[in-house]
């Protein structure tokens, strides 16, 4: 048990990504455990889930602080209180200070769900519809102190659909979501992806995996060329 990696996971809404991270960290596809959960919204679903799994569930309102720097201070000391060594961020709605992200240097991941570093923000498939693309998706990044930016970890391609609208779209990007997220934070538990000098190291078996991937499936074409 001693070498399974803390995990602590901010949240601001229905915590499905967060349920994804805890079902990988109970059925073993993830060597790690999450030893936290952190809202900072009151009454969330994902509170209720982390509390069903048996879970720390601490809700740090950053309404009741006078100031980011007071609110990131609690939520550090509380991460902190919790031995967590990679936060996950999962659908956390609240930007980092770069002091945040600085203590935390190469231990924050975030998931968004377009193809960054296209459509960061907010209302992310309604302008992706609007915009008229024809594939959007899901990002695994390591968090910087922009909005949805930092070094890229692994992305999955949703192609749209000529009746999608806002809601089946991030249906479909939500299913790619919680297939990659538990698996970078998989390879993060497991060493095999790190962040070095500001840049994603995936050790060489990944990097493997990745060229047999993209030899067998070079590009997706969307709509299909006929
Ligand atoms: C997810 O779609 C996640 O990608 C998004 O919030 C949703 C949270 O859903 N995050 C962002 O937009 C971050 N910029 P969940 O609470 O069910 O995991």
């Amino acid at each position: 048990m001693t070498d399974r990696l803390n995990i602590g996971v901010l949240v601001s809404g229905s915590g499905s990504n967060l349920q994804a991270i805890m079902d990988g960290c109970t059925n073993d596809t993830i060597p790690g455990r999450v030893t936290v959960v952190v809202s900072n919204k009151d009454g969330v679903f994902a509170l209720e889930r982390a509390r069903n799994a048996g879970l720390p569930a601490v809700v740090i309102n950053h309404d009741r602080y006078g100031g980011r720097e007071y609110f990131e201070k609690a939520l550090a000391e509380v991460l902190e209180q919790h031995g967590v060594q990679l936060i996950c961020l999962a659908g956390f709605m609240r930007i980092l200070s770069p002091w945040f992200i600085r203590y935390f240097s190469g231990r924050i991941l975030n998931i968004h769900p377009a193809l960054l570093p296209a459509f960061p923000g907010l209302h992310v498939q309604k302008r992706a519809l609007e915009m008229g693309v024809r594939f959007s998706g899901a990002t695994v990044h390591f968090v910087d102190d922009g909005v949805d930016t930092g070094p890229i970890v692994i992305q999955a391609v949703v192609p749209i659909l000529p009746d999608d609208d806002v809601d089946t779209l991030s249906a479909r990007i939500l299913v790619q979501e919680h297939r990659i997220y538990p698996l970078a934070v998989r390879w993060f538990a497991q060493k095999r992806l790190r962040l070095v000098n500001g840049k994603v190291q995936l050790d060489a078996g990944l990097e493997h995996e990745r060229e047999m991937t993209l030899a067998a499936d070079k590009a997706w074409i969307h709509p299909p060329a006929s």
